[in-house]
């Protein structure tokens, strides 16, 4: 228990001093490794993620929700490495006018597509089978979020390129991350793009954290 304070500690001192988080990080010349979609196919066929839609495994979810809606009503959402489209519970009560969810996982694909068949039926809901560094599409969006997933997407400069002719004016890239020293590299990426709209820490009763944040690239059109 005492490590686990010390850990947090440092995880969230390290959130404006990188410095910090990089004495204390381990195994820090290694990078992190991307899982195979192989490993997310099965662990979504043996239902090893559905506890992440139990209530107390979502506060990060409604955080980031509440936070999107309260900028930008009625919101158009792109999510990238949607899973199963756990996100879009917590958007629903914010009334979305889009959700486009991409996961390259095609049994997460298929959980989201019966999860969300009523909001697909009326148009608002999009669950799309893709590559979450390649995804393409005309469409453009208030939000593109990566929750839970940016990790797996490799560097963050590029990833935010790609997508940033899917923003609208203004529009903004919404981030949920498990608090942890490596990943939070990324998040100082990403901080480093543009202006942080919004920055949080959710702490769970089981000592996780987790960092929720909305950050306007400087790339956006109409900045
Ligand atoms: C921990 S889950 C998070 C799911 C969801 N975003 C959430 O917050 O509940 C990470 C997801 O990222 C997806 N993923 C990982 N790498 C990906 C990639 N290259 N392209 C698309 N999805 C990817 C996985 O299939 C998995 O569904």
């Amino acid at each position: 228990m005492a490590y686990l304070r010390w850990r947090r500690f440092v995880e969230l001192a390290s959130l404006d001093r990188p410095w910090l988080g990089e004495l204390f990080m381990r195994k820090r010349d290694q990078p992190i490794v991307a899982a195979p979609v192989e490993t997310w196919d099965r662990e979504y066929r043996e239902g090893v993620y559905d506890r992440l839609a139990r209530s107390e495994q979502r506060h990060h979810h409604r955080l980031l929700a509440a936070v999107i809606a309260d900028r930008w009503p009625n919101p158009r959402v792109l999510e990238i490495g949607a899973g199963e489209g756990v996100l879009f519970e917590a958007l629903r009560a914010h009334a979305p006018a889009r959700y486009v969810g991409v996961d390259f996982s095609a049994p997460a694909i298929e959980l989201g597509l019966t999860r969300l068949a009523a909001e697909r039926a009326t148009g608002v809901v999009d669950l799309v089978l893709g590559d979450g560094r390649a995804f393409r599409t005309d469409e453009t969006f208030d939000v593109v979020v990566f929750s839970e997933c940016v990790e797996h997407l490799g560097e963050i400069e590029p990833l935010i390129a790609h997508y940033a002719p899917n923003l609208k004016p203004g529009g903004g890239v919404g981030l949920t991350m498990w608090l942890a020293l490596k990943p939070l590299r990324l998040w100082h990426c990403l901080k480093a793009l543009g202006e942080v709209l919004d920055e949080a820490v959710i702490n769970t009763p089981w000592g996780g954290g987790w960092l929720v944040a909305v950050v306007r690239p400087a790339s956006t059109p109409g900045v």
